[in-house]
């Protein structure tokens, strides 16, 4: 079986699979994929918490080793088995630890999705304010959390959002978003360029640059890394799926490691951009105040407004923003629960509408949970977090280490190194070859192992990272 594999011909070929037209359509919807709440929301407010410049040093070197070797790993399984995950672990064994490696590798979009539409659904109500109601009054503290704590109108606005996610599923236009991504993007790095460059040059904020930039190692823990390593594979849309599924559409004649540093450099530059848009003006606003820096979720509703009403034009500003955020995390929703749509086609051999009304169902019901997590069921707290971090905490820092130790075990153990190079070299000279197979033979099985040791015995209390 995996002569046959290397050589490019899957043991059951898909009728019609489609394919990316070329490496630019392949870098691009990789990077569309990448590009989103991740970047924007998540990165910033993680780094602000975790550590700053320490945070962001560790977050590069497992870029560059772990996420470079699991990114040519996904994609290069997808490609060889033209497979989505639980497809490309089938192709290599039915047993238990392949039916684990690839329902783990599905199943973590599908919980990813719900709370992922309720922070969509944030986005928004703030776009809609921005459009309609006070732009000084958005600036105001309390604004953010009045607006988590009323049940109703989180709900409505997630209902508002992913309403729109599932009818593009059921539409089809995928096409058309992608189509539309491909100029909304430009204008996103534009319009972040400028309110970095904007937010930086606030009195006080220097010391916020330096505090994203400079590592500083007293900031460092062990969650630092643990939230490092989610971040990552959260950002990249690593350990999730996506990647197999995209591998499977590329040809074979299409760099993957050329491609794979492309995406990587892509998805770091925005991710940085926003953590420059974001950190520094929490230095000018509130003075690096440990207790803003450590605001969670929340950083990004409550510091941008603040820039944005001492700003001239700040209404527009806003509403460019908030609109081209929203457009980010649109993308990336959609693709998400295309992916799982895709799972339930192939698995359960439903309709593409019965899978869409199903993930809605899905959506809803996981995502109020969150949604209302900050209010109505404030009291539910699952290990000490609230429903949405909960969630987060998960699917980063418990599936998706599963889920990337899966691929691990799959590459070592049964398909073998050199099948992914056989597929790698397909179209290039594997230039990483040998850091790629000493990091998936001992670094990432050990790094994996310490990571879920650590985070579950963080979570029960055993020990405070
Ligand atoms: N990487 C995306 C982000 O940063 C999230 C995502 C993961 C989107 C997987 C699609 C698929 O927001």
């Amino acid at each position: 079986m995996k002569e046959t594999l290397s050589a490019g011909h899957p043991p059951h070929p898909a009728k019609s699979r489609s394919t990316f037209s070329g490496k630019m359509g392949y870098v691009l919807a990789v990077a569309g994929s990448a590009v989103g709440l991740g970047n924007i929301w998540r990165f910033p407010y993680l780094a602000a918490k975790y550590g700053g410049g320490i945070f962001l040093l560790v977050y590069l070197i497992l870029m560059l080793t772990f996420g470079y070797a699991l990114i040519i790993s996904e994609t290069a399984l997808g490609r060889m088995t033209k497979k989505s995950p639980v497809g490309a672990f089938h192709a290599f064994g039915k047993s238990f630890p392949f039916q684990f490696g690839g329902w783990v590798n599905a199943v973590i979009p599908m919980l990813i999705v719900p709370y992922y539409c309720v922070i969509g659904g944030w986005v928004t109500k703030y776009l809609f304010e921005y459009m309609t109601g006070s732009v000084t009054a958005l600036a105001d503290d309390s604004c953010f959390t009045d607006f988590i704590s009323s049940g109703a109108s989180v709900e409505f606005w997630l209902i508002v959002f992913s309403a729109f996610v599932i009818f593009v599923i059921l539409a089809g236009v995928k096409q058309g978003v992608e189509r539309v991504s491909k100029i909304m993007m430009p204008v996103l790095v534009v319009l972040a360029v400028f309110v970095a460059a904007y937010s930086v040059t606030r009195p006080g904020a220097m010391e916020g640059v330096k505090y994203l930039l400079i590592p500083n190692f007293n900031n460092f823990s062990w969650m630092t890394v643990v939230a490092a390593m989610g971040q990552m594979f959260y950002s990249l849309s690593i350990a999730m799926g996506i990647l197999y599924t995209y591998g499977s559409y590329i040809k074979k004649d299409v760099d993957i490691e050329q491609s794979t540093t492309q995406v990587e450099i892509f998805d770091t530059a925005i991710a940085m951009l926003a953590g420059l848009m974001i950190i520094p003006a929490v230095f000018a606003f509130s003075g690096g105040d440990p207790n803003t820096l450590k605001a969670g979720p929340s950083l990004m509703f409550i510091t941008l407004p603040k820039v944005f009403a001492s700003m001239g034009m700040g209404r527009i500003v806003g509403i460019v923003f908030f609109l081209l955020v929203l457009f980010a995390a649109l993308t990336s929703a959609i693709s998400l629960t295309e992916t799982g749509v895709s799972t339930f086609e192939d698995q359960l051999g439903w309709s593409r509408k019965k899978c869409s009304l199903f993930m809605g169902i899905i959506i809803i019901v996981l995502g109020s949970a969150s949604a209302l997590g900050f209010s109505v069921l404030d009291f539910i707290s699952i290990l000490g977090m609230s429903i949405l971090d909960f969630f987060d905490f998960l699917t980063n820092s418990i599936m998706m280490p599963l889920a990337a130790l899966a691929t691990c075990f799959l590459i070592t153990r049964v398909a073998g190194l050199d099948a992914i190079a056989k597929e790698v070299e397909l179209s290039s000279a594997f230039k990483r070859k040998k850091i790629y197979n000493f990091f998936m033979k001992y670094l990432a099985p050990v790094c994996i192992g310490i990571i879920l040791i650590s985070s579950i015995a963080n979570v029960l209390g055993w020990i405070t990272l």
